[in-house]
């Protein structure tokens, strides 16, 4: 059995339109593989896929050798498929600690009528359930804040608490879409440090960014879709090198150097670009 997550000739089409044409793409468990591409390119219709939130139009997807096509959202969620959203999604009202619990007891939701009808267990659960929330939230420095409310929280710590609460349900596939989009570069380095940590052999870690300084460092695996089709795939040096990956994203690969190079000035420049590539004014 394999144990991975697997998309096997996966297509979505929305109307006329295809964003995702006959995908293969293997996600495996104990490092982090990332989905970049330029805007469009079907990265987030790929998770919404694995996540059920639509059918596909064609292929299947396994998880560990089972086939999970076509499954509602909250059996997927029960076989161990966790996301976080584009855009954020909280509960304003909430505290942090009470979004963990959320987690934890849709986990063990089994034990409640013992918590109803006998207080004393009741009491010990919610100790304990509140300990395992903070041992989550402790993951990403959150444990000090965990009494205030969502609403309260400035948005660096919303983006670390919508990772904490897909984690807190021990998911076996973890896919996260944009986590750095709205951080700075000090909030950005830190999370990177947080989901390094994060790699565990039980644990399959779907990265989606824009941020390529992040995609770089942290990814052992790199997917590049482009117009919904899967453009290359390898390790961050392999992609960096694709001159198929530079035209997708910059125009040519003397683009690529050019943007390089002024990058490297570092001065403010008007950027003009012309048949021959970029020039700087
Ligand atoms: N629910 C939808 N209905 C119609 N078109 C959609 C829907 N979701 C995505 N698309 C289209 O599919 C293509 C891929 O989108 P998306 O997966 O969001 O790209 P990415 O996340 O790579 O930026 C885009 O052209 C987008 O407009
Ligand atoms: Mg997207």
């Amino acid at each position: 059995m394999a144990l991975v997550l697997q998309f096997r000739n996966v297509s979505k089409k929305f109307g006329a339109l295809a964003a995702i044409s006959d995908l293969n793409v293997d996600f495996k468990p104990g490092i982090i593989t990332s989905v970049i591409g330029p805007n469009g390119a079907g990265k987030s219709t790929a998770i919404n896929l694995a996540g059920g939130a639509y059918p596909l139009s064609g292929g299947a997807i396994f998880l560990d050798g089972r086939d999970i096509t076509g499954l509602p959202p909250y059996k997927l969620a029960q076989s161990g498929v966790s996301r976080t959203f584009q855009n954020l999604r909280l509960f304003e009202d909430m505290t942090l600690i009470e979004h963990i619990e959320v987690c934890e007891l849709t986990r063990t939701f089994r034990q409640v009528p013992l918590e109803v009808f006998w207080p004393p267990a009741a009491r010990r659960m919610a100790v304990e359930r509140e300990k395992r929330a903070m041992a989550v939230l402790d993951k990403f420095d959150l444990a000090g804040i965990g009494h205030v409310r969502a609403r309260d929280l400035p948005y660096g710590h919303r983006k670390l608490l919508e990772i904490a609460r897909a984690i807190a349900v021990r998911p076996r596939v973890l896919f996260l879409d944009e986590p750095a989009a709205g951080l700075n570069f000090k909030e950005t380095r830190a999370l990177g440090e947080r989901l390094l940590a994060l790699r565990s052999p039980d644990l399959i870690i779907v990265l989606i960014e824009h941020d390529m300084d992040m995609v770089m460092r942290l990814s052992d695996e790199i997917y590049v879709l482009h117009q919904g089709r899967l453009l290359a795939h390898g390790t961050p040096d392999q992609i960096k090198g694709n001159t198929d990956v530079q035209t997708a994203y910059l125009g040519s690969p003397n683009d690529h150097q050019a943007l390089q190079a002024a990058a490297r000035t570092r001065e403010s420049r008007v950027r003009i670009r012309t048949g021959e590539g970029v020039t700087w004014h």
